[in-house]
């Protein structure tokens, strides 16, 4: 069995204005009628492949955690726990703070590390790489699953191959992990040939990514290890102690042990797979007509080309004419016009909006 880690605390601000603070991108339905969030959580239960999955581990924090609990429960997975966190501190404390839960009860359990807000469409082929990672996960690798670049994308890790993958699907040995290059550093990479994306999926013993965070971050041991030590029940949730857990800093698992670690492995992950990253990332996965239209809800374009158009609400209709490289999202209380080369900028416009107060 593997117990799924579900990271569900992030606050995807490229997607703006459908991901709010009070509202991230995880529980929108972006693309169809169930949440990423949903999607997920239903990807990691059951069975397949040979595998089984145990009931998931999930990381919110306080006000995400009814949201949680309601998506779960119309998604039809039951939660093994819910650890709520104080405060986000980043992924790391939040891995450790699961696997310290998970390791009490069984310190060999094989633990996958999942974000909630990520599509993978071909659930069959995502299972049957779990099961090749298992296998290195069981002999105490600690496992990453890489997607093939296609650009020099400086918001994801990369895995440098110590081995050429021999097609057979299997773990092969990670010679380096590189976590969000400058853009020089990436492209040298993409060059290079032997870089895959780092999807952000893990796959350890509790025990293993422990012993790990001992060696390469042993200042989040205490305050962690405390904070899960004290965490209180709160209607069906788990509380981590909000004392112990300030005192936690702020780091990805990425920067925190990943890039640090020797025990690592890669399985190469060929089939599709997106983090949803930005706008011009929804509208290729949501498919757009000849023209490269996209439209969402009640919208309607009119002689455009290469646009998006997006209402996320019913009674808001949404009109593009004559529209080139553009996109449009309208929500009840904001609206989002932007030139489409601008999409990786969209996180700029919450900085400025909060800068304003
Ligand atoms: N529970 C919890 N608490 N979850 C969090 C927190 C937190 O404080 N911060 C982020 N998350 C969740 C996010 O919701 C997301 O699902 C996941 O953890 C990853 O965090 P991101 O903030 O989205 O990381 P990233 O996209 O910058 O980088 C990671 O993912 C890339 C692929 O999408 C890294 O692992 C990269 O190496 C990787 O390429
Ligand atoms: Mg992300």
């Amino acid at each position: 069995t593997i117990t799924p880690v579900i990271l569900c605390g992030g606050s995807g601000t490229r997607l703006w204005p459908l991901s709010r603070k009070g509202y991230p991108k995880q529980f929108a339905r972006i693309l169809g009628d169930e949440s990423l969030l949903q999607g997920c959580a239903k990807r990691l239960s059951g069975q397949g492949a040979g595998l089984s999955f145990a009931a998931p581990v999930v990381l919110t924090n306080a006000d995400f955690r009814f949201m949680v609990a309601e998506q779960m429960l119309e998604a039809g997975v039951e939660p093994g726990a819910v650890l709520i966190e104080p405060e986000a501190r980043n992924t790391a404390p939040a891995v450790l703070a699961a696997a310290l839960h998970v390791a009490a009860s069984d310190p060999d359990a094989l633990m996958l590390v999942a974000p909630s807000d990520h599509v993978i469409p071909d659930t069959g082929a995502f299972h049957a790489a779990i099961a090749a990672g298992a296998e290195a996960a069981a002999s105490g690798q600690m496992v990453t699953f890489g997607i093939t670049p296609t650009h020099p994308e400086t918001g994801y890790g990369y895995l440098e191959l110590g081995e050429a993958p021999d097609g057979s699907g299997r773990a092969v040995a990670l010679r380096r992990f590189v976590e969000k290059p400058d853009a020089d550093v990436a492209r040298d990479m993409l060059e290079a040939g032997n870089f895959l994306w780092n999807a952000g999926i893990f796959l350890f013993a509790a025990r293993d990514v422990i012993a790990a965070f001992e060696a390469h971050a042993p200042e989040l041991m205490a305050p962690v290890r405390d904070a899960v030590k004290k965490a209180r029940p709160d209607l069906g949730f788990l509380r981590l102690d909000p004392e112990a857990w300030a005192k936690a800093e702020s780091i990805s698992i990425d920067f925190a042990v990943m890039e640090r670690a020797g025990n690592l492995s890669v399985v190469p992950y060929a089939h599709h797979w997106s983090d949803l990253g930005s706008w011009a990332a929804v509208s290729q996965e949501a498919g757009s007509d000849e023209n490269g239209v996209c439209l969402s809800g009640p919208a309607t374009a009119i002689d455009c080309e290469n646009t998006l158009l997006r209402s996320e609400s019913e009674g808001l209709e949404v009109v593009g004419l004559g529209l080139s490289n553009t996109m449009v999202v309208a929500t009840p209380d904001a609206v989002l016009v932007a030139d489409m080369s601008r999409t990786q900028d969209v996180g700029q416009v919450v900085k400025t909006l909060r800068a304003k107060g």
